[in-house]
């Protein structure tokens, strides 16, 4: 067999004292996941530390170290704390249970058990992990994405750092929900990932564009929209959005749809004045660091042009926190 069992099975660790209770677990179980038994807490502390199993199915009557220890202890441990604990007990008292899951077991399995319910259960438990898994990767791969996409005209990284923060701050005094704003902080980054296709000789350029040049810098939001892709996830979906609408303005005369107003989605309008902003507060390769007022003059003149002028004037307001994000992820 070319694969090893612990990369192609789950890893379940069984424990309970009694060996009949632990054979029954093991004929339900042992067709479909690899099977490490403990017959006290200590050895399942043991190989849980060992082992990393992905799921642990634990008595809770055992002579010396009870189940509820042992749970304890796993939790206590940052090397086992993530492991799920689905506690197996004979007792059906609902305190019992209420313990259990102070004690951070994410379910209950009752004895005598049932063939079906444990496969179903422990199914489950195992598919939610792996969900936490993907989410947590996903979001990795979303932000280095985001990184990537400053790195080749802001190699530190701290633009797509300040402005998706200013990003966040902004959505929140606009009224979005804390999860909904955390979901913008987590896609803004990526809004200029589309540069990775423009040639150095144009976006390194010391001075003016010419309109040749403007021609293919304007490209950089579809191509975002291209890299990003169409995707069911929510943050991917504001990513798009964000990369393709980005450069539109309020009053119409952006790119690369000329939309208006209420037509640009509103998380776009949240991050041109967040990008903006810190693009004029920083030196780029062709301008120098504009000062706080000078940029907040410049949001109060293009206000009803460039910007939604409700965002400017909730910016405005937010300023002591934008400052806050300014001086912490400073150059
Ligand atoms: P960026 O440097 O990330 O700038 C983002 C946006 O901030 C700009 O979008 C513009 O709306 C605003 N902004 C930046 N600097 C200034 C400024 O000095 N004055 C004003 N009024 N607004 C400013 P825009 O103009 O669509 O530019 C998109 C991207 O095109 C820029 O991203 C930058 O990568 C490039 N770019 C813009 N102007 C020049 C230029 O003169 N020379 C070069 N080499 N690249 C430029
Ligand atoms: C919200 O208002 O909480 C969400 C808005 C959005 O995602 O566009
Ligand atoms: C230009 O079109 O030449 C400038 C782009 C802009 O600031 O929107
Ligand atoms: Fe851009
Ligand atoms: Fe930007």
């Amino acid at each position: 067999m070319p694969y090893s069992d612990r990369e192609i099975r789950p890893t379940l660790l069984i424990v309970d004292d009694e060996p009949t209770n632990l054979q029954v677990l093991r004929q339900i179980l042992q067709n479909d996941h690899r099977l490490l038994f403990a017959r006290d807490g200590h050895k399942a502390l043991e190989l849980a530390r060992s082992e990393h199993p992905d799921l642990i199915l634990l008595d809770v009557m055992m002579p010396g170290m009870t189940g509820h220890e042992a749970c304890t202890a796993l939790k206590a441990d940052a090397s086992t704390r993530d492991i799920p604990v689905v506690f197996v007990t004979a007792l059906s008292d609902t305190e019992d249970e209420a313990r259990g899951f102070e004690l951070g077991a994410v379910d209950y399995i009752v004895k005598p058990v049932s063939p079906p319910i444990v496969k179903a259960r422990v199914r489950n438990h195992l598919s939610l992990v792996r969900m936490d898994e993907l989410r947590e990767s996903r979001m990795q791969i979303i932000e280095r994405l985001g990184r990537a996409a400053e790195y080749k005209d802001n190699e530190t990284g701290l633009h797509v750092i300040r402005m998706s923060h200013y990003a966040q701050t902004l959505a929140l005094a606009a009224g979005w929900a804390p999860w909904a704003a955390e979901e913008l902080l987590t896609a803004a980054p990526m809004h200029d990932i589309g540069k990775i296709g423009i040639p150095d000789h144009i976006l390194l350029k010391p001075g003016a564009l010419t309109p040749e040049e403007w021609d293919v810098m304007r490209t950089h939001p579809q191509i975002g929209a291209d890299i990003i892709g169409e995707h069911p996830s929510s943050v991917l979906r504001l990513a798009r959005e964000i990369a393709l609408c980005h450069h539109e303005k309020w009053d119409g005369s952006g790119y690369p749809r000329r939309l208006q107003g209420e037509d640009i989605p509103l998380s776009a309008r949240i991050v041109t004045v967040a990008d903006v902003f810190d693009a004029l507060t920083t030196a780029r390769p062709y301008k120098k660091a504009w000062t706080v007022e000078d940029a907040v003059a410049q949001l109060h003149k293009d206000k009803g042009q460039h910007f939604d002028p409700h965002l400017v004037d909730l910016f405005v307001s937010a300023l002591p926190e934008v400052l806050v994000i300014k001086e912490r992820w400073k150059e």
